[in-house]
């Protein structure tokens, strides 16, 4: 059990398909205890899959962009676990005029509503957690392949490309603490915030063809598995990483021919 013992904070988990779902599941199985968080109007959603957990856990608020709900966040985590030893940042959004082909329309603000929470937001919540990171601790957060202009993406890849950067100036402000910071950068998964992309089972068919070891959309226990493998001690020495589990699509340039 790579996570025995552990403490682990798991934001993002919205319904059984989210995949920090599967990550907080195979974490249980692997020791940890955990607690998720959630917001607003879908932290009714968040509850019920907390629900179907092996065992089943608090949900705290957290509205990433609310300092008042980090201040709580830390707060409440002090008083329950008093240390943490691990977080997932599983969280994204952009708003639908920056998505979707409409690249050159976006305004402004949506541009800078997807940065915010999908890209400042890994800074916003480290910064939370780290004070109780006193023996060192890891932070992992979910990316999407930002080398690259994909089809469709548009505002979000730039925020991810934002993400790869907080990441790594994380890593090294919270180094001196014992604390690693590391991105996954998966491939396509069906999940609601996916499935909000138009355009994104044309992506994940892609995906099919191109990744050398194949692409299932409906498996995300592989991203789950490296979730965990990043919050437990066999990545002790890593940091500012990111890790592709995306069947090997990164490496190759285009789908075999012939
Ligand atoms: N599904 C994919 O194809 C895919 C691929 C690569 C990376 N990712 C990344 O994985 C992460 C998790 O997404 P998912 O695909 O599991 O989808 P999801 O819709 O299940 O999860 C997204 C989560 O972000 C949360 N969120 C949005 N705004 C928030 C805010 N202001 N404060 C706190 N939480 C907020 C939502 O409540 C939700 O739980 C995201 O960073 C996403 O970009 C997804």
């Amino acid at each position: 059990m790579i996570l025995s013992g552990k403490r682990l904070l798991i934001t993002g988990v919205i319904t059984k398909d989210s995949i920090a779902f599967h990550a907080a599941e195979r974490a249980q199985r692997e020791g940890a205890q955990i607690l998720l968080t959630s917001f607003g109007r879908v932290r009714r959603m968040t509850e019920r899959a907390a629900q179907r957990l092996p065992e089943p856990v608090d949900v705290l608020e957290l509205d990433v962009n609310k300092p008042e709900d980090l201040t709580a966040l830390t707060a409440s985590l002090s008083e329950r676990w008093g240390s943490v030893d691990g977080v997932l940042h599983a969280i994204a959004f952009a708003p639908q005029d920056a998505l979707g082909g409409k690249f050159m329309t976006a305004p402004a603000e949506s541009a800078m509503a997807a940065f915010q929470t999908s890209a400042f937001s890994l800074k916003a919540l480290a910064a939370a957690v780290a004070p109780l990171m006193e023996s060192g601790g890891s932070v992992v957060g979910l990316d999407f392949d930002a080398t690259k202009a994909w089809p469709i993406y548009d505002w979000m890849g730039v925020a991810k490309a934002a993400l790869e950067s907080v990441s790594r100036y994380l890593a090294r402000d919270l180094g001196p603490q014992g604390i690693r910071v590391n991105l996954i950068s998966a491939g396509p998964l069906g999940t609601v915030a996916a499935q909000g992309i138009p355009g994104f089972d044309a992506l994940a068919e892609l995906w099919r063809s191109q990744a050398p070891l194949g692409w299932d959309v409906d498996d995300p226990e592989p991203v789950a598995n490296a979730i965990c493998w990043l919050l437990s001690d066999y990545s002790r020495a890593i940091s500012g990483e990111i890790v592709h589990v995306d069947g090997g699509f990164h490496a190759v340039g285009a789908p075999p021919v012939g």
